[in-house]
């Protein structure tokens, strides 16, 4: 697989990286993780093609998200709100704007330039057990502390999870959320795994690396968004009352087989089953001589590309509204990729939805393509033409 967001020039294509994206489970801990882990280096930089304010709905997300924390969280008289992977500001935007204390960690410098723009304090580095300290001795303990969708993508997370110990007050909270691994596995969603995410999260496994650090998750809710997320929330061990939900949830995962190796046995097996579908489906179009044009040059499309082996001749080009991946051509499979612009004004006859976690946001949006007779075609959670 190549680097999902790595979206390249011709020119790039002849030293275009790649590695071995192999996924395994800990019949300990419950842990699902990449095998091979890239460095996060090549990922995250001047250049990253991820801007969390991309799209509505998820700015709507972390707007309440800043609220709930304002409302419920921020009980001390100077608080100070920290959190990584900031990002182009899309959370702390709003704890700024409210004149609170707060500091974002961001490793990729034109992201956190956006969110500097926005006013948002914002630190360029990753974020680990040595920077912990500078932040404390610079400005003392968090009364909450965030990640979103980041924690999931840090190889050495024991550094991590030592630094919220350190920088967490004592009656502090630890707010994430990742994609959850319960969601992942129900919906085949398998184009949820890419070289940024070396973690695949459910209650059990964070709960064990909590436990490690002197912490525990007090709560979790589940979130609609990425395809379904776990937002944990998580406290120095014995300082929070525990919510009845988190032992409720540990029996659900249970029930869902996500301990067990014969799950991820059922789960590859049906990977393999969509793929054939999908690439059927493809197929059979292509012969039609219909257009098909994916729908969002997400991160989630190069797995879906690559692993199942889409070519631009099956998919003409793939539109996307973020100007650095506009002109690209997708990682590995090479797919062009073009302004939005492009799409509206030569809709294709079937539209392939890359962003099928926005498809709310975006099936409202294109009413016109389906009253010009367009269809999009899904394959989460199997493969489908929407009539
Ligand atoms: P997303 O699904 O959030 O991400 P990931 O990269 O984590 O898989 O990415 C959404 C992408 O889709 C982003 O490149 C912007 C694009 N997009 C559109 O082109 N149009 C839209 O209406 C929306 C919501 C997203």
């Amino acid at each position: 697989m190549p680097i999902a967001n790595g979206f390249l020039s011709p020119s790039q294509f002849a030293d275009e990286y790649f590695f071995e994206l192999q996924v395994a489970f800990c019949h300990e801990c419950g842990m699902v993780q990449l095998v091979e882990q890239v460095p996060p280096e090549k990922m995250f930089h001047e250049n990253y093609a991820f801007f969390s304010s991309t799209s509505a709905g998820m700015a709507i997300h972390f707007k309440e998200l800043a609220d709930l924390i304002m409302r419920d969280y921020l009980k001390s008289s100077d608080p100070f709100v920290v959190e990584i992977g900031s990002n182009d500001g899309i959370t702390l935007q709003h704890i700024a704007g409210a004149g609170l204390r707060h500091l974002g960690i961001e490793p990729s410098l034109n992201v956190a330039q956006a969110a500097m723009d926005k006013g948002v304090q914002t630190l360029c580095n990753f974020f680990d057990e040595d920077l912990s300290r500078e932040i404390l001795s610079e400005h003392g303990q968090a009364d909450v502390f965030l990640g979103s969708n980041v924690m999931c993508h840090i190889p050495d997370l024991p550094s991590v999870f030592a630094g919220i110990k350190i920088l967490l007050k004592p009656n502090g909270v630890l707010i994430f959320e990742d994609p959850y691994l319960g969601d992942i596995v129900e919906k085949t969603s398998y184009d949820q795994i890419y070289d940024e995410r070396v973690f695949y999260f459910a209650l059990k496994s964070i709960s064990h690396l909590g436990e490690q650090h002197g912490l525990e998750v007090v709560d979790l809710m589940p979130q609609g968004v990425h395809g379904g997320s776990m937002r944990y929330e998580v406290a120095h061990k014995g300082a929070r009352t525990v919510s009845a939900t988190v032992a409720r949830q540990l029996a659900k995962e249970e029930t869902l087989g996500l301990h067990k190796p014969d799950t991820y046995r059922r789960f590859r097996h049906n990977i393999e089953r969509s793929r054939d579908d999908l690439m059927g489906l493809l197929h059979d179009l292509s012969q039609q001589g219909k257009r098909v044009v994916g729908y969002g040059a997400t991160s989630k499309s190069t797995t879906v590309t690559n692993y199942c082996g889409i070519t631009p001749d099956l998919v003409e080009f793939i539109s996307d509204t973020t100007p650095i991946k506009q002109g690209k051509f997708s990682p590995g499979a090479h797919i062009p990729v073009r302004p939005y612009e492009e799409f509206v004004a030569d809709y294709p006859d079937f539209a392939l939805l890359f962003a099928w976690n926005h498809a709310a946001e975006i099936m409202a949006k294109e009413e016109n393509f389906r009253r010009a007779g367009g269809q999009w075609l899904v394959y989460v959670p199997r493969v489908k033409v929407l009539k």
